[in-house]
């Protein structure tokens, strides 16, 4: 089935501060959904920049004793030029102080002043600089912005005000009749929850005397626009909309598809805003808002006044752009929060890429170098063994789209590791050092197959690391394949020489506070604990994105077995669906093996795997203890397919 085109967009930058980690993360997710795209196929459009105008930029240009032009020229470069350097490639980078921007606003604004949407009215309220919006009384939370805890000041002026109250029905309407208009759906319903309060006008000027740095109003020159109706208006602006009424040809081919990422702070601008400015305008509205949670550190968001904020341009250089981008689309579920650590970076890089992906190439080329002269061995027939690999890549691939599809970055990711892992297990169990004694047929067809295996995890995982997976894919000593319909088993040619001398992926050090931790036994318990507590409020009660983090699932239990040598506990094998998990249950006092098939239970996928009896659970199954002391498994009622998150 053919893909439609996909216009992304990231949100636009500030330039009050240089790029962060959660800048970062926002362009790199664009990034990547970009590839991803194009690997299945489809035609993409990304678009990124930066937010020049407003009270918060002109700040940041008097504390540097600057003019706000001179500072913005000069800051804009720390985004644009960050961008290819974590292998980021956009389409178009749109600055709002170009002339491409400032007149498509003008436009919109006459317009909307031409058809009455604008009228001029007091306006008294409280502003937050950091939010760059007004908040009325009742929406502060102790007396501070709600969106950013920054400071609000009390403003009393005559203004101009869009007539967004007109479309709180439209709009209503909209989200409900279009259920993955907003993702996660979990936001819609926020957005909704803001609309039921009732939606007010949105004022969109500042007096010149208060603020100069803006774009003027048309019908008034002692006024500037405001800087989120200025900011908005650049998804459109970069494809030359024309407030004329002429469409181009950027503004039909993509505008249908348009894609918003934005992080979950900006979801009302974005959501409610936006919309109405389009509904006013009679553009069509954007096909998805999506909305990202935050990275965090220590629990907390990142901010430049708490001082936690994490530099990505260190951890690039340190650990390289694809090991940075490795970690932020592995390690974060989209829509949630998560948590920045150093120490979790070098532990992912360690586990999955030195050691799963890395050594596996290495091993793969040192044996083919040692025994068939680093040339690619032939195949032969395949076996069990590698029909099992043949299949897994298979699924592997046609998976990918869904999960993807699904907005399951962090899935996509685990699902081709566990591939990688497969491979590993295939190459220990074949033993092509051992079989090259006995059978050099079977060490041939094994390693033939690892490095064929090896082309398909590096197509997969290309559009998260580009540069690392084409050096790997070049390695394996052929072309890579442009789309994923061309990624069909055999497409290493016997005889290829391999080229895999380097790691790939260096091993790295603990960061030393990590290794610090790690000795004093007492230390780390208190630690541990602390980290354990953190997401805890001190009545007891857990936010709302730390439950939301906690994925439960629909299970089918596939197999039953009672585990050896003790009386309570199951292994079970039960299938999400797309995925087959084993998992350690204390359930055999209650429940017989036989009586656990078929059945479908409720199970926490996203707990770290343990050991119970020696037995890897990944997972844990969800009952209730019952009056008489037993025990009942829950269970969705009517059944629902394996796999199906539960809220
Ligand atoms: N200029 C506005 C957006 C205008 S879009 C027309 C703005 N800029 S921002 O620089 O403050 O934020 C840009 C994006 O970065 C937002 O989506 C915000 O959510 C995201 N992040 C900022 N800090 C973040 C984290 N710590 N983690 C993840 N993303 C966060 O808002």
């Amino acid at each position: 089935m053919s893909r439609s085109p996909k216009y992304l967009t990231t949100p636009l930058y500030y330039l009050n501060a240089k790029p962060h980690i959660g800048h970062a993360y926002c362009s790199i997710l664009v990034d990547a959904v970009a590839r991803y795209e194009r690997l299945f196929g489809g035609e993409t459009y990304f678009l990124t920049g930066t937010d020049e105008h407003g009270q918060k930029v002109d700040k940041a240009a008097q504390a540097r004793g600057m003019e706000p032009q001179a500072h913005v020229d000069e800051l804009h470069l720390a985004f644009k030029d960050l961008w290819p350097t974590l292998n980021i490639a956009y389409d178009d980078f749109i600055r709002t102080t170009e002339p491409r921007h400032k007149q498509v606003v003008t436009g919109f604004l006459q317009k909307l002043w031409d058809d009455g949407e604008i009228y001029a009215d007091d306006y008294e309220g409280w502003y937050s600089t950091t939010a760059e919006r007004f908040f009325t009384e009742d929406e502060l939370v102790d007396g501070r912005c709600p969106d950013s805890g920054g400071e609000v000041t009390h403003i009393k002026e005559r203004n101009y005000f869009f007539k967004m109250s007109k479309y709180e029905d439209a709009l209503r309407q909209h989200i409900t009749s279009t259920p993955d208009f907003i993702r996660p759906p979990h936001r819609a319903n926020e957005v909704l929850g803001f609309l039921d309060k009732g939606l007010g006008d949105l004022c969109i000027s500042r007096p010149k005397e208060r603020l100069s740095w803006g774009i003027p109003l048309p019908f008034d020159a002692e006024y500037v626009t405001y800087v989120w109706f200025d900011a908005l208006s650049n998804y459109v602006s970069a494809l030359g909309w024309s407030s004329t009424g002429e469409s181009t040809k950027a503004f039909d081919d993509w505008w249908p598809g348009a894609n918003h990422f934005i992080g979950k702070d900006i979801l009302t601008t974005h959501c409610v805003y936006w919309t109405t400015m389009l509904l006013a305008l009679g553009i069509p509205l954007p096909k998805h808002i999506i909305a990202t949670g935050w990275w965090l550190s220590d629990d907390r968001k990142m901010s430049k006044s708490i001082g936690n904020v994490v530099d990505p341009l260190g951890m690039k250089d340190v650990y390289g752009p694809d090991v940075l981008r490795y970690f932020l689309l592995r390690d974060m579920v989209i829509g949630l929060d998560s948590n920045f650590s150093e120490e979790a970076l070098v532990r992912r890089n360690n586990s999955d890429l030195a050691n799963d992906l890395g050594n596996l190439a290495r091993r793969a080329a040192g044996l083919v170098t040692r025994y068939f002269d680093g040339l690619v061995p032939e195949p032969g027939a395949p076996t069990d063994d590698e029909l099992a690999v043949m299949n897994a890549a298979k699924g592997l691939a046609a998976n990918l789209m869904g999960w993807v599809d699904k907005l399951q970055i962090h899935q996509a990711i685990e699902e081709t590791m566990q591939f990688v892992r497969q491979l590993n297990k295939y190459m220990t169990d074949t033993a092509p050092f051992k079989t090259i004694k006995t059978d050099p047929q079977a060490a041939a067809r094994s390693l033939y197959t690892v490095v064929e295996g090896l082309r398909h995890a590096a197509t997969v995982l290309g559009p998260v690391m580009p540069v690392k997976m084409a050096e790997l894919v070049a390695g394996l000593g052929v072309e890579p394949v442009e789309r994923l319909d061309d990624l069909t088993w055999g497409g290493v040619a016997p005889g290829t020489k391999l080229g895999l001398e380097t790691a790939l992926f260096p091993r790295r050090d603990l960061p030393v506070s990590a290794e610090a931790e790690a000795t004093p036994p007492k230390k780390k318990k208190k630690a541990k604990a602390a980290a354990k507590a953190a997401p805890v409020a001190a009545d007891g009660n857990i936010d709302f994105d730390h439950f939301m983090k906690v994925e439960l699932v629909a299970a089918d239990v596939i197999e039953a077995e009672k585990v050896e040598g003790s009386d309570k506990l199951l292994k079970l094998q039960v299938s999400l669906g797309d995925e087959t998990r084993q998992v350690v249950s204390g359930i055999a006092e209650h429940y017989s093996a036989e009586s656990m098939v078929g059945k479908q239970v409720v199970l926490v996928k996203n707990l770290a795997p343990r050991k119970i009896f020696k037995i890897v659970s990944q997972g844990m199954i969800i009952a209730a203890d019952t009056a008489d002391g037993g025990l009942a498994l829950m269970a969705p009622t009517p059944r629902v397919p394996a796999g199906t998150r539960i809220h």
